[in-house]
């Protein structure tokens, strides 16, 4: 008998006591070892990580620097013959550029336009050209209307191998002045139309392994500005909407499914009628259809008009708010030159005639 702590234990109670320390102090070593090896573990996936992105960074880096330096001519660029191109507001302002340039490259066009009077003009011209195209009226605010149509398209053309996403509208008046009904048209117009479009169309490409979307932003889904509540905020979706496709698509291995966003700044097409830019003349629509094919045939991803707009526009997120102000204000006018936009204007009697080739 022992006195243990002013209580008496056997010694069998005592040897007892002795192993059930050891065993913990064996289970605390084991369990510290076994934190560092996991410690030791993921340090080492994650340097080998910093080392995967440091050579990707320079790989990637290096194409786009290359690539931005090399002519045109010498760039490769896939052919859109008898594609099956599909693109709304494809009898307004860029929208027609785009048809006949599109019909130009042989592929079938098929153009969704809520104005049929226009998509009459835009058949016509394309017609007189001496290429078909196929015109659907359709109202792409309306889900079923829009359902229903791509089942027609599937079987009247074929199933869609490049959706562009182009229709667009504005209601162009400052926040507290906008129906109610107005701000909902803008977004069932601008962006949710992109979830119906979409869903009508992507099963088919996942299954036929290839396909391409397009999605028309803007410079203002990037900076929002003056009489834009509604259209900005519809533009800033269609990119949140593009990006996370994009990142759906490729995290489940479709990288068969290209994906472009082009965000132009004004473009001189009647929409945004009234406006003056204080800087830059507004671009012309063939100029835009011109790019965005290129970027179609190249399979960009990220495309803004002018190039260099992608670079000064997220510097608002590193420079001070009051200064970012200032810039837009004083330096680039953004806030100006939209002062003169016309309130509700109906953009689907779009005029811009198609330039020549
Ligand atoms: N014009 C600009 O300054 C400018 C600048 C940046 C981005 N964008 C974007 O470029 C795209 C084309 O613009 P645009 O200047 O050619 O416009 P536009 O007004 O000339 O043409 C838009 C076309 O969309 C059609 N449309 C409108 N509502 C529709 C609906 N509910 N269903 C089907 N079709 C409908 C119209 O009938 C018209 O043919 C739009 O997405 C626009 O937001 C335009």
């Amino acid at each position: 008998m022992y006195n243990f702590l002013g209580s008496s234990v056997s010694e069998l109670q005592l040897n007892h006591m002795n192993l059930t320390v050891f065993d913990r102090l064996i289970d605390l070593t084991m369990s510290f070892v076994g934190y560092c090896k996991k410690l030791f573990l993921s340090a080492m996936a994650s340097i080998w990580d910093l080392i995967v992105i440091g050579a990707l960074s320079v790989i990637y880096i290096g194409e786009s620097i290359a690539l931005t330096f090399t002519p045109t001519f010498l760039r490769s660029q896939k052919s859109l013959r008898n594609k099956i191109i599909l693109l709304t507001g494809g009898a307004g302002g860029v929208g027609q550029e785009l048809t006949l340039r599109l019909a130009r490259l042989k592929a079938k066009v098929v153009v969704w336009d809520i104005n049929e009077k226009a998509l009459e003009k835009v058949q016509e011209k394309c017609a007189k050209e001496g290429y078909k195209i196929y015109t659907y009226a359709v109202d792409i605010s309306d889900r079923q209307n829009v359902y229903k149509n791509a089942d027609l398209v599937k079987s009247e053309v074929g199933h869609v191998d490049i959706l562009i996403n182009n229709a667009g509208i504005v209601c162009g008046n400052t926040f507290l002045d906008i129906p109610d009904h107005m701000i909902e048209k803008t977004y069932q117009v601008n962006i949710l139309s992109h979830y119906w479009t979409t869903k009508a169309f992507l099963s088919d490409m996942l299954k036929n392994g290839r396909g391409h979307i397009v999605t028309m932003g803007s410079l203002t889904g990037l900076l929002g500005t003056y009489k834009c509540t509604d259209y900005s905020g519809t533009k800033h979706a269609a990119m949140g909407f593009h990006e996370s496709l994009m990142a759906e698509l490729k995290t489940h291995g479709h990288d068969n499914i290209n994906m472009t966003i082009v965000c132009p700044y004004f473009i001189n097409t009647g929409m945004f009628s009234g406006c003056k830019p204080r800087n830059f003349p507004m671009l012309e629509p063939k100029d835009v259809a011109k790019r965005l094919i290129t970027a179609v045939r190249r399979e960009e991803v990220y495309v803004t008009m002018p190039g260099w707009a992608r670079f000064i526009l997220p510097m608002k997120n590193f420079i001070p708010a009051k200064l970012a102000w200032a810039l837009s204000y004083r330096l680039i006018k953004g806030p100006q030159s939209m002062m003169g936009l016309r309130p509700f204007q109906d953009s689907s009697s779009s005029t811009v005639e198609v330039a020549a080739a």
